[in-house]
């Protein structure tokens, strides 16, 4: 090959490599991590845009080498040469993409193992999922509706779920696993960041699906330890009294509008104009397929709020939803 088709062919290859890491780059293709987990997928993430913008700029080079040198003039008819090809290079574009998926893959299974990896002392969060809402239980038997992490501290998150299947997603953490009926499934989370981000339930798992958020906090561990000890006191754990918070935590306003809550969900029906008084208000929690609002489908609503709400919380929850009715 001539010098001149050399200084050609790396020129092009420079272009198409500079044009893909500009969009490599540029296009915020991943959130800011939060956890060292998220990390250790964002390497693996640039170790393998990296490769592929190298393969790129070698195949965009001799592609627009070939049809800018090799063009054949509009009045040439004759056939091209009969070539068979050449063992050499097909030797090679096959050994080096080998070793390139074979370093890819070696990358990946170190991320995955160290990523599963909880190591010695994790705090142990239980995660319930249930159409449409989240709950977290903490050590200390304490639950609430959000998700509270303490800074650079292992978190080993145990999965569950009271009927379909959900899945668990914090973007900035990265990790990701279903919530399975029937089996426990753990994540590994070592958050990295103080902020407050969001639970993604990222399975359809019904008219609900798209409501299924709940919120994440980073704190220090002071504060963290003040959370606790302020959940604990009843500060926001729905206790019998607070059907407030138990209409929040239950995750009734995924779904249902209802003005008191300063929710408008239109999944289910707007409990605003509710008429039965008590008596019905309690039937359609524990049973809301007994009766149906006119244009609404059963066997949407989940029927297990009679085994996840207790008594003293359901009862706080028929008298806020009763007392909350405009007349
Ligand atoms: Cu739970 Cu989608």
């Amino acid at each position: 090959m001539r010098r001149g088709s050399i200084v050609r062919i790396t020129i092009y290859g420079v272009i198409a490599g500079t044009l893909a890491s500009v969009v490599a780059v540029l296009v915020p293709w991943l959130p800011t991590s939060a956890s060292e987990e998220m990390d250790r997928i964002e390497f693996t993430f640039w170790f393998t845009t990296v490769i592929c913008i190298g393969i790129f700029a070698i195949v965009a080079a001799a592609i627009a080498y070939s049809v800018l040198k090799f063009r054949a003039a509009d009045d040439d008819e004759r056939d091209g040469p009969p070539i068979h090809g050449h063992t050499g290079l097909e030797i090679v574009w096959t050994a080096i993409p080998a070793v390139l998926v074979t370093a890819i893959s070696i990358v990946s299974a170190v991320v995955l193992a160290k990523n599963d990896d909880v190591g010695g002392n994790p705090l142990r969060i239980a995660v319930t999922a249930q159409q449409f809402a989240w709950k977290f239980e903490y050590p200390d038997e304490t639950t609430s509706g959000s998700l509270v992490l303490p800074l650079d501290q292992p978190v080993k998150l145990t999965l569950r779920s009271l009927d379909v299947i959900h899945s668990f997603w914090v973007p900035e953490f990265g990790q990701k696993s279903d919530a399975v009926p029937g089996i426990e499934t753990t994540l590994t989370i070592t958050p990295t960041r103080i902020g407050s981000y969001s639970v993604v339930c990222t399975e359809l798992c019904g008219l609900g699906h798209a409501t299924m958020r709940a919120q994440v906090q980073v704190m220090s561990r002071a504060d963290y330890e003040a959370f606790l000890e302020r959940e604990a006191s009843g500060g926001g754990e729905p206790s019998g009294d607070d059907g407030e918070a138990v209409f929040a935590s239950a995750g009734c306003g995924g779904c249902h509008a209802f003005e008191p809550a300063g929710t408008d969900a239109a999944v289910g029906p707007s409990l605003d104009e509710l008429e039965g008084g008590e008596e019905f208000i309690r039937e359609s929690i524990v049973d809301p397929n007994a009766v149906l609002a006119q244009g609404y489908q059963g066997g949407v609503m989940p029927n297990t709020y009679d085994k996840s709400l207790t008594d003293e919380q359901l009862d706080a929850l028929v008298q806020y939803l009763s007392d909350g009715q405009g007349g």
